[in-house]
C-alpha cells in the first residue's frame, strides 16, 4: 500500500474538532493510504511516506458534496434561459421539453452527457455527487436513467414524480399510481433515495406524502423538492417523515423554519436555481440562526440551474444569502454529507475518505472572494 503525504498545508479545514485537533489547522499535513486519511496533524510531526505532495502554504478543504443534481437528460433549454433573462417567469412546465428529448435519446448519448457533467463537476471540486432521474417519466425511462446514474454514483434518486407527463395530463392520480406501483418496483433496485417535486405545477402535498411513504416502504431514503416556487406545508411534511433533506426552501414560513430547526431534516439550498430563474434567494441566515442544518448543492439541470460549480454556489450563498464564507464551505461539504446521511465524506479526519481539495489560495474565503476563478485541484 502506498502512503502519500500532503505536506506544508497553510490552512487545513476539517469540519471536525472532536479528535484533539482544531477544526481549522494551520501548518498541517495529511497522510493518505488506500483512499482514506491515515494520519492528520501538524506538519512538523508528519510521518514518512512513499510519496509527497507539497501544498506550499496553500489551503486544503474537504471535497464538495453535491447532494442534488439532475444529470441524466438530453436536449438544450438555453432559449428558455434567454427568455427568462428578458423577463419571462420560470415554470415547472419546461421540464416536459427535456422529457421529450430524453425519451428520444439513446442510452449511449445519455450516459456520455452525464459522464461529461460528472467529470466537469469533479474538475470543480465535487468528489461526492447525487444524481436524480426525472426526465423519463415512464417505468422504462426512469429505470434506464437510474441504471445509467448508478454507474456514476451510489447516490441515486428516483424522481419519477417530477411533473405529470403529457400522456397522463388528464389523469394525474393515475400517474401517481404508476409511480408508487410498477415504477417504484422497477427502479428501487437502482436507487438509494426517492424524491418528489412538490410545488405549483407539479405534485400536491397529499400526492407527495403517498409517494414518499411508498418509497420508504420499498426501503428508499426520503428527499423532497419543496417551497421553490411558493410557500408550502410540504416542508413540514418532509420533517415529519424524517426525510434526509428538503430541497430549495426558497419560500419558508416561520413554522417551517421552526420545524427544520427542531428536526433531523437538512435544508438544502440551491442558489444556482435562483440565479438562473432570476428569483429571490433563500434566507440561509434565518435557518442557521434558528439552529437548522443547511446544505448547498448545485441542482445541476438543463432548466433551472445549468451549473456543476459548487464554488459558484458558495459565492452566491455568501453574496446573496447571508452566509459567512466558513458557513458556506461547511454547507457545501459537511452539509451535503448530512443531506446524504454520510459520515465518511465532507469531513477530514482519520478514517474518512481522502477527498481533499487543494485551493490555489491561502484561505477558503477566496472561494467567494474570487468568483468564477478555477481555484480547485482535487488531490
Ligand atoms: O430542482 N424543481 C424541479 N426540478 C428542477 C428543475 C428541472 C427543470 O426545470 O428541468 C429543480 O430546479
Ligand atoms: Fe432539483
Amino acid at each position: 500500500m502506498t502512503a502519500t503525504l500532503v505536506d506544508r498545508i497553510g490552512l487545513l479545514v476539517r469540519n471536525a474538532d472532536d479528535d484533539g485537533l482544531p477544526d481549522e489547522l494551520p501548518g498541517a499535513a495529511v497522510v493518505i493510504e488506500d483512499g482514506r486519511i491515515a494520519w492528520i496533524g501538524r506538519a512538523a510531526g508528519a510521518p514518512d511516506a512513499d510519496a509527497r505532495i507539497d501544498a506550499d502554504g496553500r489551503c486544503v478543504v474537504p471535497g464538495f458534496v453535491d447532494s442534488h443534481t439532475h444529470l441524466v437528460f438530453a436536449g438544450d433549454r438555453s432559449a428558455e434561459f434567454e427568455a427568462r433573462m428578458a423577463g419571462r417567469p420560470y415554470t415547472a412546465g419546461g421540464i416536459r421539453t427535456t422529457v421529450a428529448a430524453t425519451r428520444a435519446a439513446s442510452d449511449e448519448a445519455l450516459l456520455a452527457r452525464a459522464t461529461g457533467l460528472v467529470a466537469e463537476a469533479r474538475r470543480g471540486g465535487t468528489t461526492t455527487i447525487e444524481i436524480k432521474s426525472g426526465y423519463g417519466l415512464t417505468v422504462e425511462d426512469e429505470a434506464r436513467a437510474l441504471r445509467l446514474a448508478a454507474t456514476l454514483t451510489p447516490e441515486t434518486t428516483l424522481l419519477g414524480a417530477h411533473v405529470v407527463p403529457p400522456e397522463h395530463a388528464h389523469d394525474p392520480e393515475g400517474y401517481v399510481d404508476l409511480v408508487v406501483g410498477p415504477m417504484l418496483t422497477a427502479c428501487a433496485p437502482h436507487a438509494r433515495w426517492i424524491d418528489v417535486f412538490c410545488d405549483r405545477g407539479a405534485f400536491t402535498v397529499d400526492q407527495a406524502e403517498r409517494i414518499l411513504v411508498a418509497g420508504r416502504d420499498a426501503g428508499l431514503g426520503l428527499r423532497l423538492h419543496a417551497a421553490q416556487l411558493a410557500p408550502s406545508p410540504a416542508v413540514r411534511l418532509a420533517v415529519e417523515l424524517g426525510a434526509a433533506s428538503v430541497d430549495h426552501c426558497t419560500h419558508l414560513e416561520q413554522a417551517d423554519v421552526d420545524a427544520l430547526a427542531g428536526g433531523t431534516t437538512v435544508a438544502t439550498l440551491l442558489p444556482g436555481a435562483e440565479f438562473s430563474t432570476r428569483s429571490p434567494y433563500p434566507d440561509a441566515r434565518r435557518l442557521l440562526d434558528a439552529g437548522g442544518t443547511v446544505a448547498l448543492a448545485s441542482d445541476c439541470n438543463p432548466g433551472s440551474s445549468f451549473t456543476t460549480s459548487m464554488s459558484f454556489c458558495i459565492a452566491l450563498a455568501v453574496r446573496e444569502m447571508g452566509m459567512t464564507p466558513r458557513e458556506a464551505l461547511h454547507a457545501a461539504t459537511a452539509g451535503g454529507a448530512a443531506a446524504l446521511r454520510r459520515d465518511d465524506v465532507g469531513v477530514l479526519r482519520i478514517g474518512a475518505r481522502a477527498d481533499l481539495l487543494l485551493l490555489d489560495a491561502p484561505s477558503y474565503v477566496h472561494l467567494a472572494y474570487r468568483p468564477g476563478v478555477p481555484l480547485v485541484t482535487v488531490l
